[in-house]
């Protein structure tokens, strides 16, 4: 784009589900940005995400820890950051359950070292902007009614969830004490290409491809509020360029499925795609032993966002979920290699029947 000011963006954890989006966005979009994307390619970071931007000259690809205090100085020392887009993060409530210290070394520390590079950078650059990716989990749980909004409380009940609250007072708490500016954004459940199938929605399609049973949590009856990611990536770079500093913004569907539903509505696609008989997938449903401390429900008040910058979701569930089946019909070498290795092990541990 012709006229926009040279920047340097870090985004960090773009090599996986959702920063893979949004650096292809800004890489594509924003021709004189350079983004550097800092990525420590955890079992859940995957370059193949990326290999359709890799070549491009404003982008830059840094393998690296968060967690390395003194590699994300010298980082920082080096590019002087004109604005950090931090989504790097253990994401998976699960492997939160088992390995909490691993979700504390990432999201929170990993979290204050960006912001402590980020206060060096702020104090010499008026124009510097740290944007935090967050999820709606902080808020806890609903239950049968209302909504989350960028007011309501923090309550989280997973690790996962506890990790990420507490970055996101860190957040806030720079910006009240050392002034750092800063906008936050909280968002429902992602689904699209590129997801590991850890998650419901890719673990399911990916189950269902091998005829392997689907394992639903307790009774089903959770409900998610799901959001396509290039979606999300959007509102990403709207509240990025447009969110008013030290800001709240909430980011959902408006769009809830208990997750029995879903599951169902997966399975009756994919027999028609698979050219199976209908029924078929949907004999895979086992029901499960319940996630402890599982969320009954999460549902996005997003009118914020909505009134304030003008986002609202591009895709309907039905456009988001046939593309996202069909990626995945296409992509069954991602499928095998992200699959591999670590990833096996853990399914092993937490499914074997
Ligand atoms: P993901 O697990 O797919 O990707 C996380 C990325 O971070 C991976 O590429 C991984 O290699 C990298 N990473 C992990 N630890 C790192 C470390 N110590 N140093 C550097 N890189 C590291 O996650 P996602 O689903 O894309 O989520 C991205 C962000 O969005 C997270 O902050 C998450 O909390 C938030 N979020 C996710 C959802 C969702 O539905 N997936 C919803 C709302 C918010
Ligand atoms: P998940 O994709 O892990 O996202 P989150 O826990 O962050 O919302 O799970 C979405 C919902 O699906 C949640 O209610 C847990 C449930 N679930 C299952 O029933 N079975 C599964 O195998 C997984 C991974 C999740």
């Amino acid at each position: 784009m012709g006229g926009q000011v040279q920047k340097n963006i870090l985004i960090t954890g773009g090599a996986g589900f959702i920063g893979s989006h949004v650096v292809r966005r800004f890489v594509t979009k924003y021709r004189a940005y350079r983004i550097y994307n800092l990525d420590a390619l955890t079992y859940a970071g995957n370059l193949e995400n990326l290999k359709d931007v890799e070549n491009q000259p404003n982008y830059s690809f840094i393998k690296g820890d968060i967690t390395d205090v003194d590699m994300i100085n010298a980082l920082f020392d080096r590019h002087k950051f004109d604005g950090v887009i931090h989504l790097a993060a253990e994401s998976h409530v699960d492997r939160s359950i088992t390995d909490p210290l691993s979700f504390v070394k990432t999201n929170v520390l990993g979290t204050v070292n960006l912001l402590n590079a980020s206060l060096e950078i702020a104090k010499n650059n008026q124009q510097f902007k740290y944007y935090h990716i967050s999820t709606d989990e902080v808020y806890g749980t609903l239950g049968n009614t209302g909504l989350f909004s960028e007011n309501s409380p923090y309550n989280p009940n997973s690790p996962y969830s506890a990790s990420k609250a507490s970055s996101d007072h860190f957040v806030r708490a720079y910006g009240e004490t050392y002034g750092l500016p800063y906008v936050i954004s909280n968002c429902s459940n992602n689904y699209g290409p590129n997801q590991f199938p850890e998650k419901l929605i890719p673990l399911f399609i990916n189950n269902i491809i091998h005829n392997k049973p689907l394992p639903v949590y307790g009774d089903g009856n959770y409900t998610r509020d799901w959001l396509y990611v290039k979606d999300h990536a959007e509102a990403i770079d709207l509240v990025f360029h447009s969110g008013k500093l030290g800001e709240t913004f909430n980011i959902g569907g408006g769009n809830e499925w208990k997750n029995i539903d879903l599951a169902k509505m997966l399975c009756r696609i994919m027999d028609v795609k698979l050219g199976r008989q209908e029924g078929q997938s949907e004999q895979l449903i086992t029901f499960v032993k319940d996630r402890p401390g599982h969320d009954l429900r999460y549902a996005i008040d997003a009118s914020k966002i909505e009134n304030e910058l003008g986002w609202r979701p591009s895709v309907t569930f039905q456009e988001g979920l046939d593309r996202t089946i069909d990626w995945y019909f296409e992509n069954r070498e991602w499928l095998e290699h992200v699959t591999s290795g670590d990833y096996k092990d853990y399914y092993k541990t937490q499914y074997q029947e």
